[in-house]
């Protein structure tokens, strides 16, 4: 499972890239809002930290602006992922741009239906947002193990599943159990990945055991 991750933050991002722990990042409106940046300058600027898959989104409503906006984001780097609503103006964009050979990611999925309808459109992945389906007591875990049954049916659908809206360590975990193509990460869920307390403990009683045997290994 490739590791995205959900910010529009370059410090964020290039705390993750020295590593090669993330294979590509995602934006939205709202992050790079939060973010207090231009939009054309902070997806070049992650563009030049990340060789993966960089989302950006469009902000229009109506089809031929879409794919206008997407034309414009695409035209900043190679790698970048023209990100789409899911309705039918998306859909019809996604499919004009997929026609193009220019990549998309069609977001804000709530069912199966929808994400099937955009992997018929075309798109490159498909973002279904599992924690915003928990808010309001549906399992969003399930829905990406609905779609990744529906994808493995039909060899004609390619679309990757990318886990958006991930809120904590265990969506992680069953995300990549049910085998979601990608999951796009917050920084802060990232770095908690690596914490278990029985690392620190186990840690704390090897380093106390060798300082009681004097040894250097240098
Ligand atoms: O990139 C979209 C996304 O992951 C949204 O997450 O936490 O705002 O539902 P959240």
């Amino acid at each position: 499972m490739k590791f995205f991750v959900d910010t529009a933050e370059i410090e964020e991002i290039k705390e993750f890239s020295y590593m090669n722990l993330v294979d590509g990042v995602t934006t939205n409106p709202s992050l790079i809002a939060k973010s207090g940046n231009d939009i054309k300058d902070t997806i070049k600027k992650i563009c030049t930290l990340i060789s993966g898959p960089v989302s950006a989104e469009v902000t229009a409503n109506d089809t031929n602006e879409m794919i206008e906006e997407g034309k414009i984001l695409h035209g900043i780097a190679p790698n970048v992922v023209v990100k789409l609503p899911l309705t039918w103006a998306g859909l019809e964009a996604c499919n004009k741009l997929s026609n193009l050979e220019i990549p998309t990611n069609v977001t804000l999925c709530f069912s199966a239906p929808q994400a099937l309808l955009a992997a018929k459109a075309g798109a490159t992945y498909i973002s279904p947002f599992i924690g915003r389906l928990d808010d309001i007591g549906i399992s969003g875990v399930d829905l990406i193990e609905e779609i990744r049954a529906i994808y493995d049916n039909y060899d004609d659908l390619n679309t990757l599943i990318l886990a958006a809206s991930i809120r904590n360590i265990s969506h992680v975990t069953q995300v990549a159990m049910i085998g979601a193509d990608v999951a796009t990460i917050p920084p802060k869920i990232l770095k908690e990945l690596v914490k278990h307390p029985l690392t620190d403990i186990g840690l704390k009683n090897f380093l106390d055991d060798w300082a009681s045997t004097g040894q250097k290994i240098k």
